[in-house]
């Protein structure tokens, strides 16, 4: 029979997106109901809080109903949340409004500090899904959690072979869901967790890599590196008492939304046949910034949230060098003030030369994939990464940290001279991506059959998630529901182990 699955996550593109994870649950989403053999029952149903910003088409909606849900904190007692279904081309968006919880500014807090409720907003936003399913006539097979939000679904849901399999996914491991036990959740002790010895609260993403059936991350690189105390964000401990139960499957690209011969937003649209284009989108992107279209030097391109994690204090540390080789940089990013100042004031120093674009604008972001010359992603860590399979796609060689999935989908094309597709680096330091830009400049620089060798390469990796990932997420939920049945949690070895 047909697996019914159920997303619930934060973030899905277009409705509501900050990183990554959007893009992932909206092209896994649509991925799922494409594949093949007819496993997955259509509709896939993706549950998403109902943002602020979130516009609600009235001509898409396809349902709705108000569901009674305890807020998890008794002191809120029961809370009215409507569930308005929407036809998203591919899936069934459903999405949670309940003012109270999501009619905010932002989505998670205001600057980098988390809203202290949030424990409450995501533990209703979970009761209120679970509610709206349960109203249908059959839950779904698998519950597909995305991150520490979705994270306190593994309390809600039934528990024993009865109750749905629960897949979670980890995106990032830097988030947890933390509250300190001074913040007034009403949750209960059972979501108590230890993020430091001395540091006790509640730590949702802890208690959902204890708790779901089946635990993985988007890359093979990254479900590695996070066993250890390094990458694994405090979490190392609960991922290895999860011994094979915990596994990496690495992302896909939506390789329709993403494609330089159809592209829209681009000054010229090309493929691997004929790359002509891509000189013309170049010199389009140069013009745009004011940048000397006559100057060779390489133009580097970086896009990203502004967040320790990816890497552009690097960029600004190594930024004076790079310009004393040649480089031109273009950077799109927002993010808190003491990241964006040293970008601000390179580009201020240097206008004809580096352009920061401190908004996301979707567009602009698509003429940097098509015109820049190479693509920078030095991340410290990267459970897998978006921006470099674009950059493949876009025949623009990728220039990045060998780390997580980074590593898996770039190869060095000097560690591996006619073989890689990209340049990697091992230590995430303003000398190592300076190193690396180096390497890039001497190919580019000499240009030739070998440069567009590469560049074939880079364009023909294929990232489909109809390849490899989306089959490979179905072999997951059937692993999921086999433990289920074979009672994982009841014998609870990893919890015991905690
Ligand atoms: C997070 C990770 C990123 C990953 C994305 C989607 O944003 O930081 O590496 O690609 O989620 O899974």
């Amino acid at each position: 029979m047909a697996l019914r699955i159920a997303f619930v996550a934060a973030e899905c593109e277009p409705w509501a997106k900050t990183g990554g994870l959007a893009d992932v649950v909206d092209a896994l989403a649509r991925a799922l109901g494409q594949v093949g053999g007819g496993e997955i029952e259509t509709p896939v149903d993706v549950f998403l809080p109902r943002y602020r910003a979130v516009d609600v088409p009235p001509d898409r909606i396809i349902g709705e109903q108000v569901v009674q849900v305890l807020g998890p904190g008794a002191e809120r007692g029961l809370a009215a949340v409507r569930i308005i279904d929407i036809a998203a081309g591919g899936y069934r968006l459903r999405l949670v409004d309940h003012p109270a919880a999501f009619d905010r500014a932002t989505y998670y807090g205001e600057g980098s500090t988390d809203y202290p409720d949030n424990a409450w907003r995501f533990g209703l936003f979970c009761r209120a899904a679970l509610a709206a399913m349960t109203a249908e006539r059959r839950l779904p097979d698998v519950l597909h959690l995305h991150d520490w939000h979705a994270a306190p679904m593994v309390r809600y849901t039934e528990r024993g072979p009865a109750g749905p399999a629960v897949l979670l996914t980890l995106h990032n491991l830097a988030y947890h869901g933390w509250t300190p036990r001074a913040a007034t959740t009403g949750l209960g002790p059972e979501w108590t967790g230890r993020l430091r010895p001395a540091d006790v609260g509640i730590d949702l993403l802890r208690a959902g890599i204890i708790e779901a059936d089946l635990v993985n991350t988007v890359s093979p690189g990254f479900a590695r590196e996070a066993l250890g105390p390094k990458f694994g964000m405090g979490l190392d401990d609960a991922l290895r008492a999860r011994g094979g139960s915990f596994i990496g499957i690495l992302n896909g690209l939506d390789t329709e939304l993403w494609d330089p011969a159809t592209d829209a937003a681009i000054a010229r649209p090309y493929g691997a046949a004929d790359r002509s284009g891509k000189a013309v989108c170049r010199s389009d992107l140069l013009g745009r910034l004011g940048f000397d279209r006559a100057d060779p030097g390489p133009l580097l391109g970086m896009i990203g949230r502004l967040d320790p994690q990816k890497g552009f204090d690097l960029l600004a540390e190594a930024a004076p060098d790079l310009l004393a080789d040649g480089f031109r940089l273009v950077v799109q990013g927002s993010g808190p003030a003491e990241l964006v100042e040293p970008l601000r004031a390179l580009a201020e120093a240097h206008p004809r030369r580096v352009a920061l674009i401190d908004r996301f604008d979707r567009e602009l972001a698509r003429r940097i994939y098509a015109g820049a010359d190479g693509f920078l992603m030095p991340s410290r860590f990267e459970p897998c990464g978006t921006g470099q399979m674009i950059a493949l796609r876009y025949g623009t060689p990728p220039i990045v940290h060998a780390t997580g999935g980074l590593a898996d989908t770039v190869v060095d094309e000097h560690d591996h001279p006619g073989t890689g597709t990209g340049f990697a680096f091992r230590h995430p330091t303003a000398t190592g991506l300076r190193w690396a830009c180096r390497e890039f400049a001497t190919r580019f620089g000499a240009g030739g059959p070998a440069w567009e060798a590469l560049l074939d390469r880079s364009m023909a990796v294929d990232f489909d998630w109809r390849t490899g990932s989306a089959p490979a997420y179905i072999e997951a939920y059937r692993r999921a529901i086999e433990l289920r049945r074979a009672g994982r949690r009841a014998v609870g070895t990893s919890a015991k182990r905690l």
